[in-house]
């Protein structure tokens, strides 16, 4: 996820600008660049590091113009540096392009222009877009056909603005990634979101995929791909300013629990082939060498973790988490032929750098799955495998387990066929489910009974959550989510564990949630009565297919039917919204909650 923005107005944009890239700081913040033009050129400061990194390289900077694009940036190809900082521009400096999205043919592109002489200088895939620009406006188009002709060649999804070096507009579209239209009194703006304008003005434009916008100080144009004409109404929006970083939601976690779709789309992006996984850096064979795996993780991470041990195990494959806390605490055989894993959002939490760190002593093999590109992770681990789920702001991980567990999942494939020379059972299936995912998540959290649901035992004395297999770690997680959010006692308990001890816990006032897969079915169901008949309310999480665990809930949550092995990333998705709506009610202050940090860079 990456941020745009755009102002035409009659004095300096430069200003503006910065000020936008500001407010979309939490969607991306690794580069960040401004292009402004005066009707002389163009001119580009750009460079890696957060948005104040650009604001110090500007200080000193003389050149402004009326017309200008910005860019805020969360690394998907080519890592964060100065080149790879957008704008990008082709090889005569003509113009300008930002852009938010993924150029699925964008080798084709770059093969094709070079042969015809274009020369790039970034690793992304966005330098083809100006390219292609000026290699119309050379062709002798006019400004909007040019942009609209590159336009055409693109796939992928998108939102891009452009400027030319002595036209006074901004041209840009939207195809699957948000664009939107400020109107200003002297200016018109361009963003990938509100809140970058919404300090000078409320009154916006939605666009819609394929839309073609030209903007000039006073006007903006909207036409669709052939040309046609399109009047898009003049919106009033009322938020407050101050929170609209989180767009219409009220906190960022809930945005986050809504972006997992996406997020999700990005992760599996290209990494799904026809008969197996197609993963960038790790071709058949990287892990030949390899005869066991451990994987060391914190909190919600360790989860995810956990996760994929479960599915490793189930596969024939040697491997077991480790907190990574307490990874130097267990003196587990480790040598040239382990693959240690570490599994971290940030890349920067520091018991996994120092557990990733003390298992390359001992010679082990290392890889980071990581959310952060350029984190100390990535950095400093043999091998990095990116879950691409965007920047995540609320303290409570939401987007990033999912996109973890699905990077594990795609991981495990790799692994599993390296390892033991067989697929994974039943992967074509797995496959399919897997494509299916992202649209699954949507529908949980656009049909979801959560609220309704959270607010039946609230103030009760406890939240149990249970499961068995890789609805176990899903099980830890949701109560992890709830315990951090709502404050209140919360545990996660292996099913089949219950009757050796937590029983006792369990009364009238402590509601179970039961994360059913379709693995392990019937004993789950025995779990289930053995509580019912303690008098504690059930709520179940699963597919409507679960029929008989199903009939005997007190609540139920469903998810879409699919292959076992995912079921339990949709039930997390239920039990994310449990916790979300539950904290609401009670006030607490979600998306940053007591005593806690997004990034623990402490031992
Ligand atoms: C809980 C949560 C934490 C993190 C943990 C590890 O919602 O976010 O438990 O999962 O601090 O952080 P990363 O994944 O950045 O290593």
């Amino acid at each position: 996820m990456c941020g745009i923005t755009a102002r035409v107005g009659t004095d300096g944009s430069l200003g503006p600008l910065l000020d936008s890239l500001k407010r979309l700081e939490y969607r991306g913040y690794d580069s960040a660049g401004i292009a402004v033009q005066n009707g002389a050129g163009i001119s580009i400061n750009k460079c890696k590091g957060e948005v104040s990194a650009l604001e110090d390289a500007l200080a000193t900077v003389s050149h402004d113009g009326p017309i200008g694009i910005g860019h805020t940036r969360w690394s998907t190809h080519g890592s964060p540096s100065d080149v790879n900082a957008h704008p990008h521009t082709g090889n005569d400096g003509r113009v300008a392009a930002v852009h938010n999205g993924i150029i699925e043919n964008y080798v084709e592109l770059r093969e094709e222009l070079t042969e015809r002489g274009s020369r790039f200088t970034s690793e992304t895939d966005t330098e083809v877009i100006p390219h292609l620009v000026e290699e119309r406006l050379a062709a002798g188009d006019d400004p909007e056909t040019a942009f609209r002709t590159a336009i055409d060649r693109l796939e992928g999804s998108y939102a891009i603005a452009v400027i030319i070096d002595d036209e006074p507009a901004v041209y840009a579209t939207r195809n699957g990634s948000p664009l939107v239209i400020g109107v200003g009194d002297d200016a018109r703006y361009l963003a990938s979101d509100v809140p970058a304008f919404l300090h000078r003005t409320d009154q916006v434009v939605y666009l819609e995929d394929d839309d073609v916008v030209v903007l000039t100080a006073d006007d903006h144009r909207i036409t669709d791909l052939r040309g046609t004409p399109i009047t898009r109404p003049i919106e009033t929006v009322d938020w407050d300013p101050e929170d609209a970083e989180k767009g219409s939601y009220d906190h960022y976690m809930l945005k986050e629990i809504h972006e997992q779709p996406m997020a999700l789309r990005q992760t599996l992006h290209g990494r799904i082939g026809d008969d197996d996984v197609d993963l960038e850096s790790f071709p058949p064979g990287t892990f030949e060498e390899v005869d066991r795996v451990r994987l060391l993780a914190c909190g919600t991470s360790y989860h995810a973790g956990m996760y994929g041990e479960w599915l490793l195990s189930n596969n024939g494959v040697d491997a077991n988490t480790f907190i990574a806390s307490e990874y130097s605490a267990y003196p587990a055989p480790v040598d040239e032929s382990t693959l240690v894993i570490g599994v971290t959002q940030s890349g920067e939490t520091a018991d996994t750098l120092e557990a990733l760190s003390a298992a390359r002593e001992q010679g082990a093999r290392t890889l980071a799955v990581t959310n952060v590109i350029g984190s100390t992770a990535a950095r400093t681990c043999d091998d990095a495998l990116f879950i691409r789920a965007g920047p995540e702001i609320g303290v409570a991980a939401t987007k990033t387990f999912s996109s973890q567990v699905a990077a594990l999942v795609l991981l495990t494939e790799r692994l599993v066929r390296d390892m033991t020379g067989e697929p994974t059972t039943d992967y074509e299936t797995r496959f399919d489910a897997l494509e299916s995912l992202p649209d699954h998540v949507e529908s949980v959290v656009n049909g979801t009974q959560a609220a309704s649901i959270s607010q039946r035992w609230l103030g009760d004395s406890g939240h149990f959550f249970i499961g068995r297999g890789g609805a176990y770690s899903v099980a830890l997680e949701g109560a992890l989510k709830f315990k951090e959010i709502t404050y209140e006692h919360a545990e996660g308990f292996a099913a089949g564990e219950l009757k050796h001890g937590p029983l006792a816990l369990v009364t009238p006032e402590t509601p179970v949630f039961a994360v059913g897969t379709g693995h392990h079915q019937s004993r789950l169901e025995s779990n289930v009565n053995e509580i019912q008949s303690r008098g504690a309310p059930v709520v179940v999480v699963a597919p409507r297919t679960a029929t008989r665990l199903v009939d005997t809930a007190d609540e139920f949550l469903p998810v879409p039917a699919t292959h076992p092995d995912l079921v339990a990333i949709l039930a997390n998705v239920q039990l994310q919204l449990i916790a979300y709506h539950a904290a609401n009610e009670m006030d607490r202050s979600i998306d940053k909650p007591r005593n806690l940090a997004k990034s623990v860079t402490v031992e």
